[in-house]
């Protein structure tokens, strides 16, 4: 998607849906990207999970909320709900439902939801808190919000390369001037208060990739995407890279993989708050 979304008449999702982004997306999984929330999760609750892209977590935490439990995926993209859906269906999954819907204004009954669960999501909205709100009037008294969002300013690179020094310099600057925030992580807690949730618990954990799989699939992705998603378009629409600049940063990620002691790592923050 690469139009604006309701909300902000200036937002954007900085990714877009380049095949290369939702293949990305769709190798997640519950029990890494939701670890930090899943003894909470039981049946028979009923789980908003707004932005849920491909669906991959989504299909696996309607799975742990059987027998009784179900679960609602929304997302403002047809194309990742149409994709949701079938592999629902491929997976016989049946208590779940995915929507295309933006989590501004869900359209749901007031307290309607045990839990809500958003996985890299309030980093691309440029009303975060306003999202939180929402979700906070369809849950029910005692319901919980689990989230979870990237900080790209807690990552650690090695070996140095002026390249990806550069795509971390483009990324976040994308990402600002389409509304979002790429450091959202360490801005999560107080995104929560604002939103007049209690009792939160902040946790942290990393994505890291340094055995020879992780890096040739971080590496290789990332070469893929700064050339051909929506972060490309608008990188070079913004002013922030050329074309040529983004050639070489994707080189810079093929020459990453291959290089001696190539380390990547960066921090993930994950909150649970209560609707009181
Ligand atoms: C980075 S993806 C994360 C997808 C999935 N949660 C995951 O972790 O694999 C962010 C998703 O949020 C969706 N999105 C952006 N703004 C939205 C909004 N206002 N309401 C619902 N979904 C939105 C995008 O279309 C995209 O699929």
């Amino acid at each position: 998607m690469t139009g604006p979304i309701s909300g902000s008449s200036s937002e954007k999702y900085t990714h877009g849906h380049h095949s290369s982004v939702v293949a990305a997306h769709a190798v997640r999984r519950a029990t890494e990207a939701a670890a930090f929330v899943l003894p909470r999760l039981k049946s028979p609750m009923r789980l908003l999970d707004f932005g849920c892209g491909p669906g991959t977590i989504s299909n696996d935490l309607a799975e742990h909320l059987l027998p009784d439990g179900s679960l609602v995926g929304i997302d403002s993209s047809e194309v990742v709900i149409e994709q949701a859906r079938e592999a629902a269906v491929e997976k016989g999954i049946t208590n779940v439902k995915f929507e295309v819907n933006s989590i501004y204004e869900t359209g749901y009954e007031a307290e309607s939801f045990d839990a809500a669960y958003a996985h890299q999501v309030l980093q691309h909205l440029s009303e975060p808190v306003r999202a939180l709100t929402e979700t906070r009037r369809v849950l029910k008294p005692g319901g919980i919000c689990a989230v979870r969002e990237v900080d790209w300013g807690a990552s650690a690179l090695w070996p140095p390369d002026d390249r990806l020094i550069a795509f971390l310099d483009v990324y976040r600057r994308v990402a600002e001037l389409n509304g979002g925030d790429a450091y959202a992580g360490r801005r999560l807690k107080q995104w929560f208060i604002e939103a007049r949730f209690s009792d939160l618990t902040v946790t942290t954990s990393t994505w890291t990739f340094s055995d020879e799989n992780g890096l040739k699939w971080w590496g290789e992705q990332w070469a893929e995407r700064i050339l051909h998603s929506d972060l490309a378009k608008r990188a070079v629409e913004y002013g922030i890279a050329t074309e040529n600049d983004l050639a070489d940063i994707s080189y810079g990620w093929l020459d990453w993989v291959q290089a001696e002691g190539a380390f990547f790592a960066f921090m993930q923050v994950e909150i649970v708050g209560v609707k009181a």
